[in-house]
Protein backbone atom coordinates (compact mmCIF):
# COMPACT_ATOMS: atom_id res chain seq x y z
CA UNK A 1 0.00 0.00 0.00
CA UNK A 2 1.34 3.42 -0.62
CA UNK A 3 0.82 5.81 2.35
CA UNK A 4 0.33 9.40 1.86
CA UNK A 5 3.11 11.32 3.16
CA UNK A 6 2.53 14.24 5.68
CA UNK A 7 1.70 17.24 4.41
CA UNK A 8 4.44 19.02 5.70
CA UNK A 9 6.95 16.60 3.90
CA UNK A 10 4.53 17.26 0.56
CA UNK A 11 5.37 20.64 0.87
CA UNK A 12 9.07 20.51 1.87
CA UNK A 13 9.69 18.58 -1.19
CA UNK A 14 7.71 20.17 -4.05
CA UNK A 15 6.90 23.40 -2.85
CA UNK A 16 2.98 25.06 -4.52
CA UNK A 17 4.12 27.27 -7.52
CA UNK A 18 2.58 30.73 -7.78
CA UNK A 19 0.35 31.99 -10.72
CA UNK A 20 -1.72 35.28 -11.67
CA UNK A 21 -5.66 34.67 -10.24
CA UNK A 22 -7.23 33.95 -13.45
CA UNK A 23 -11.24 34.47 -13.66
CA UNK A 24 -11.90 30.85 -13.49
CA UNK A 25 -10.16 30.66 -10.08
CA UNK A 26 -13.10 32.63 -8.16
CA UNK A 27 -14.74 29.57 -6.99
CA UNK A 28 -11.95 27.62 -5.22
CA UNK A 29 -10.55 31.33 -4.07
CA UNK A 30 -13.97 31.91 -2.63
CA UNK A 31 -13.81 28.42 -0.88
CA UNK A 32 -10.61 29.10 0.52
CA UNK A 33 -11.05 31.82 1.72
CA UNK A 34 -14.52 31.00 3.35
CA UNK A 35 -12.63 27.87 4.97
CA UNK A 36 -9.98 30.42 6.23
CA UNK A 37 -12.44 32.78 7.96
CA UNK A 38 -16.11 31.79 7.86
CA UNK A 39 -19.05 33.58 7.63
CA UNK A 40 -17.65 36.60 9.89
CA UNK A 41 -15.62 37.58 7.45
CA UNK A 42 -18.40 39.48 5.78
CA UNK A 43 -18.55 41.72 8.90
CA UNK A 44 -15.12 42.75 8.18
CA UNK A 45 -14.37 46.33 7.32
CA UNK A 46 -12.03 45.71 4.53
CA UNK A 47 -15.23 43.31 3.40
CA UNK A 48 -17.40 46.65 3.16
CA UNK A 49 -15.11 47.88 0.27
CA UNK A 50 -14.60 45.14 -1.43
CA UNK A 51 -18.57 44.65 -1.86
CA UNK A 52 -18.82 47.80 -3.63
CA UNK A 53 -15.68 47.22 -5.47
CA UNK A 54 -16.17 45.51 -9.22
CA UNK A 55 -13.93 42.86 -8.91
CA UNK A 56 -10.69 41.79 -7.72
CA UNK A 57 -7.60 43.04 -10.15
CA UNK A 58 -6.76 39.90 -11.80
CA UNK A 59 -3.01 40.65 -12.56
CA UNK A 60 -2.33 41.98 -9.21
CA UNK A 61 -4.12 38.99 -7.28
CA UNK A 62 -2.27 35.75 -6.91
CA UNK A 63 -3.23 32.27 -6.29
CA UNK A 64 -1.01 28.94 -5.04
CA UNK A 65 -1.37 25.29 -6.61
CA UNK A 66 -0.52 22.18 -5.44
CA UNK A 67 -0.81 20.05 -8.74
CA UNK A 68 -4.64 20.22 -9.00
CA UNK A 69 -5.36 22.32 -5.87
CA UNK A 70 -5.28 25.77 -4.82
CA UNK A 71 -4.11 26.00 -1.96
CA UNK A 72 -3.26 29.80 -1.28
CA UNK A 73 -4.67 33.42 -2.12
CA UNK A 74 -4.20 36.69 -2.10
CA UNK A 75 -6.39 39.54 -3.46
CA UNK A 76 -6.08 43.12 -4.24
CA UNK A 77 -8.93 45.62 -5.21
CA UNK A 78 -9.17 49.15 -6.49
CA UNK A 79 -9.54 51.36 -3.80
CA UNK A 80 -8.78 55.30 -2.77
CA UNK A 81 -7.45 56.95 -0.22
CA UNK A 82 -9.15 60.40 0.12
CA UNK A 83 -9.77 60.49 -3.52
CA UNK A 84 -6.14 59.17 -4.75
CA UNK A 85 -6.29 55.72 -6.28
CA UNK A 86 -4.75 52.92 -4.09
CA UNK A 87 -5.15 48.97 -3.68
CA UNK A 88 -6.65 47.26 -1.00
CA UNK A 89 -4.97 43.68 -0.54
CA UNK A 90 -6.79 41.12 0.93
CA UNK A 91 -8.21 38.38 1.92
CA UNK A 92 -4.94 36.58 2.06
CA UNK A 93 -5.57 32.72 3.18
CA UNK A 94 -3.58 29.51 2.97
CA UNK A 95 -4.52 26.15 3.24
CA UNK A 96 -4.40 24.94 6.57
CA UNK A 97 -2.00 22.11 6.05
CA UNK A 98 0.35 24.16 4.03
CA UNK A 99 0.84 27.08 6.76
CA UNK A 100 3.92 27.92 8.48
CA UNK A 101 6.42 27.63 5.18
CA UNK A 102 6.44 30.81 3.75
CA UNK A 103 3.67 30.77 1.66
CA UNK A 104 1.74 33.55 2.94
CA UNK A 105 4.71 35.54 2.61
CA UNK A 106 5.36 34.72 -1.02
CA UNK A 107 2.23 35.51 -1.32
CA UNK A 108 2.65 38.89 -0.25
CA UNK A 109 5.53 39.61 -1.98
CA UNK A 110 4.36 38.42 -5.14
CA UNK A 111 1.34 40.73 -4.54
CA UNK A 112 3.57 43.67 -3.77
CA UNK A 113 5.67 43.24 -6.51
CA UNK A 114 2.84 42.81 -9.08
CA UNK A 115 1.37 45.74 -7.92
CA UNK A 116 4.68 48.26 -8.35
CA UNK A 117 5.15 46.60 -11.64
CA UNK A 118 1.58 48.03 -12.85
CA UNK A 119 2.21 51.38 -11.50
CA UNK A 120 0.21 51.36 -8.40
CA UNK A 121 2.09 53.46 -5.38
CA UNK A 122 0.27 52.70 -2.57
CA UNK A 123 -1.48 49.23 -0.77
CA UNK A 124 -3.69 49.47 2.44
CA UNK A 125 -5.09 46.63 4.26
CA UNK A 126 -6.26 45.44 7.61
CA UNK A 127 -3.96 42.56 8.98
CA UNK A 128 -1.61 41.17 11.33
CA UNK A 129 1.83 42.69 11.44
CA UNK A 130 4.00 39.43 12.26
CA UNK A 131 2.79 38.47 8.71
CA UNK A 132 2.52 41.82 6.93
CA UNK A 133 5.78 43.55 8.55
CA UNK A 134 8.64 42.09 6.80
CA UNK A 135 7.02 42.95 3.92
CA UNK A 136 7.00 46.70 4.29
CA UNK A 137 3.88 47.38 5.87
CA UNK A 138 3.73 49.67 8.71
CA UNK A 139 1.03 50.66 11.18
CA UNK A 140 -0.99 53.81 9.29
CA UNK A 141 -3.15 55.22 12.15
CA UNK A 142 -4.78 58.00 10.34
CA UNK A 143 -6.47 55.72 6.98
CA UNK A 144 -10.08 55.63 8.10
CA UNK A 145 -11.61 52.52 7.09
CA UNK A 146 -15.73 52.16 6.69
CA UNK A 147 -16.53 50.58 9.33
CA UNK A 148 -15.13 48.94 12.77
CA UNK A 149 -11.94 48.12 12.44
CA UNK A 150 -8.98 47.40 15.03
CA UNK A 151 -7.05 50.46 14.03
CA UNK A 152 -3.79 48.65 15.23
CA UNK A 153 -4.44 46.60 12.06
CA UNK A 154 -4.81 49.14 9.45
CA UNK A 155 -1.42 48.63 7.43
CA UNK A 156 0.34 50.55 4.44
CA UNK A 157 2.83 50.35 1.87
CA UNK A 158 4.22 53.09 -0.25
CA UNK A 159 5.35 51.61 -3.44
CA UNK A 160 6.75 55.03 -4.81
CA UNK A 161 8.00 58.49 -3.58
CA UNK A 162 5.09 60.12 -4.82
CA UNK A 163 2.69 57.81 -3.04
CA UNK A 164 -0.48 59.28 -1.35
CA UNK A 165 -0.35 60.66 1.93
CA UNK A 166 -1.39 57.68 4.64
CA UNK A 167 -4.63 59.48 5.92
CA UNK A 168 -7.95 60.45 5.31
CA UNK A 169 -10.86 57.82 4.39
CA UNK A 170 -10.56 54.73 2.42
CA UNK A 171 -13.36 54.34 -0.22
CA UNK A 172 -14.39 51.72 -3.18
CA UNK A 173 -13.43 53.03 -6.25
C1 LIG B 1 -2.29 34.25 7.72
C2 LIG B 1 -1.91 33.16 6.74
C3 LIG B 1 -2.29 33.56 5.33
C4 LIG B 1 -0.39 32.98 6.82
O1 LIG B 1 0.00 32.01 5.87
P1 LIG B 1 1.37 31.21 6.08
O2 LIG B 1 1.65 30.48 4.83
O3 LIG B 1 1.31 30.43 7.31
O4 LIG B 1 2.38 32.42 6.26
P2 LIG B 1 3.95 32.33 6.43
O5 LIG B 1 4.38 30.92 6.59
O6 LIG B 1 4.56 33.07 5.30
O7 LIG B 1 4.18 33.08 7.79
C5 LIG B 1 4.81 34.32 7.81
C6 LIG B 1 4.78 34.86 9.21
O8 LIG B 1 3.49 35.32 9.50
C7 LIG B 1 3.27 35.16 10.89
N1 LIG B 1 2.11 34.29 11.06
C8 LIG B 1 1.56 33.48 10.14
N2 LIG B 1 0.49 32.87 10.66
C9 LIG B 1 0.38 33.29 11.92
C10 LIG B 1 -0.52 33.02 12.97
N3 LIG B 1 -1.54 32.15 12.81
N4 LIG B 1 -0.34 33.64 14.15
C11 LIG B 1 0.69 34.50 14.31
N5 LIG B 1 1.58 34.78 13.36
C12 LIG B 1 1.43 34.19 12.19
C13 LIG B 1 4.50 34.55 11.48
O9 LIG B 1 5.34 35.58 11.92
C14 LIG B 1 5.11 33.87 10.30
O10 LIG B 1 6.47 33.72 10.36
P3 LIG B 1 7.11 32.42 11.11
O11 LIG B 1 6.40 31.21 10.59
O12 LIG B 1 8.55 32.50 10.71
O13 LIG B 1 6.85 32.64 12.56
C15 LIG B 1 -2.58 31.81 7.13
O14 LIG B 1 -2.26 31.53 8.46
C16 LIG B 1 -4.10 31.84 6.99
O15 LIG B 1 -4.64 31.57 5.92
N6 LIG B 1 -4.79 32.18 8.08
C17 LIG B 1 -6.26 32.24 8.05
C18 LIG B 1 -6.73 33.47 7.31
C19 LIG B 1 -6.11 34.74 7.87
O16 LIG B 1 -6.04 34.93 9.07
N7 LIG B 1 -5.66 35.61 6.93
C20 LIG B 1 -4.88 36.78 7.26
C21 LIG B 1 -5.62 37.86 7.91
S1 LIG B 1 -4.47 39.16 8.31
Amino acid sequence: MCARLPMSLAVATSPPTLAAERAEDAEAVERLVFAAFGPGRYAKAAERLREHGEAPLLDCSFVAWDGPQLVGCVRQWAVSVAGAPALLLGPIAVDPAYRRHGLGGALVERACEAAAAAGHKLIVLVGDTPLFGPHGFAAAPRLVMPGPVDQRRVLAKALASDAPPLEGPVAAA
